[in-house]
């Protein structure tokens, strides 16, 4: 195994979380780096620690400011449960990450994976942190026909890590791991000629590199249809505020209904929900778009919404206005769909909108 270790000091990446580490940076950075591609992560790693320098700054700060600096990262509850980290960090450790896995197991949020990772490269505990480019290499090394989402392939790999693993250097052979697995023991096209296991890997002796680790046969990923609406009421625009379970929880999003709706169906739930006059109000298409989340797909299409504060049908029925056409000035109009509107979401100025974390499937609207 030395050739790994001397191939990640010749080839590592130069990344931000591998300068100045601490076990807080680490634990950070591995939380962000979990489902998320380096790349994305790079802009996101600086800012974080910049605003939340501790698990104490982390555990004071309310879930809508770390959403807003998590924004676009995706997998929310990985924000949620560093928050919740952070609190029991400073309630049962003193404010400081432990260095046995076994402590940081009992952390909200970190799983066998971290704690291998947190206990070795930032306190050179020799402990395995398999996760899946582990179990690739792994795979391919040994031509192992195993799947990988099986308990026993990361018990079977876990126990081959443990008597690889290095006493001196334990974090940079992990780390070594996921550069391997990055870079040269790619899921598709490896790049088996580049790579310091090429003469003794089974799977490329074998030239079936790509049969290992084994592939569950593919489920399709269910659909959902949704139509989103950016409405303005005047200069506000209605949000809503996701509930604090399940997808996407605690974090804003425009109003969402069920379904591809058309123009007209669009207009006839502006009228029934927010009592606006047949014909009053300006709806754009923002055209469709997509996001894929890890276990369902939405397609959608969105409208942006204009409505005048002289639509209201509720206006027709007050005393003493025959026409509320050009009454724009009568902010009393505004209010009752202000207020209808607030009983299904919340107002916000376009700079309260701007501070906002929205969910990034609807992106596309924002
Ligand atoms: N993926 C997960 N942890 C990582 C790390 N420390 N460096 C590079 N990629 C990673």
């Amino acid at each position: 195994m030395s050739v790994l270790l001397s191939w990640f000091w010749d080839n590592h990446r130069d990344l931000p979380w591998r300068k100045d580490r601490t076990p807080y940076s680490t634990w950070i950075s591995e939380a962000m780096l979990q489902q998320t591609r380096v790349t994305t992560v790079l802009d996101y790693y600086p800012r974080f620690l910049e605003r939340f320098p501790s698990p104490q700054a982390l555990a004071a700060a309310t879930e809508d400011e770390v959403f807003k600096l998590w924004e676009g990262l995706g997998y929310y509850s990985r924000a949620r449960n560093l928050m919740r980290g952070a609190a029991y960090i400073c309630e049962h450790f003193d404010g400081e990450l432990p260095s046995e896995p076994e402590f940081l197991l009992q952390i909200p949020g970190i799983g066998p994976y971290m704690a291998g990772a947190i206990s070795s490269l930032a306190f050179d505990r020799a402990v395995p942190a398999v996760d899946g480019n582990c179990i690739r290499i792994y795979c391919r090394l040994h031509a192992l026909p195993l799947l990988p989402s099986e308990k026993s392939t990361y018990d079977e790999i876990y126990a081959r890590v443990s008597r690889d693993i290095p006493k001196e250097n334990p974090g940079d052979f992990n780390e070594a791991l996921m550069d391997l697995g990055s870079l040269i023991c790619t899921p598709k096209s490896p790049h088996c000629s580049n790579c310091p296991f090429a003469t003794t890997c089974s799977a490329n002796l074998l030239g079936k590199q790509e049969d290992f680790p084994l592939k569950k046969p593919k489920k399709e990923t269910p659909v959902e249809d949704h139509t989103i609406l950016k409405i303005y009421i005047g200069e506000k625009i209605l949000v809503r505020k996701r509930p604090d379970k399940g997808l996407l929880a605690g974090l804003f999003e425009l109003i969402d209904l069920p379904g591809i709706l058309e123009i007209h169906e669009v207009e006839s739930w502006l009228i029934t929900n927010l009592g606006i006059k047949k014909g009053a109000s300006d709806i754009r298409p923002l055209g469709a778009s997509r996001h894929v989340f890890s276990h369902l797909r939405w397609n959608m299409l969105g409208y942006e919404v204009h409505l005048p504060a002289s639509s209201a049908k509720a206006d027709k029925k007050r005393k003493n206005i025959t026409s509320v056409k050009a009454d724009k000035k009568d902010t009393s109009v505004e209010i009752s769909i202000a207020a209808r509107a607030e009983a299904l979401g919340k107002l916000v100025t376009p700079e309260e909108y701007d501070r906002l974390a929205f969910a990034s499937a609807i992106r596309a609207y924002r």
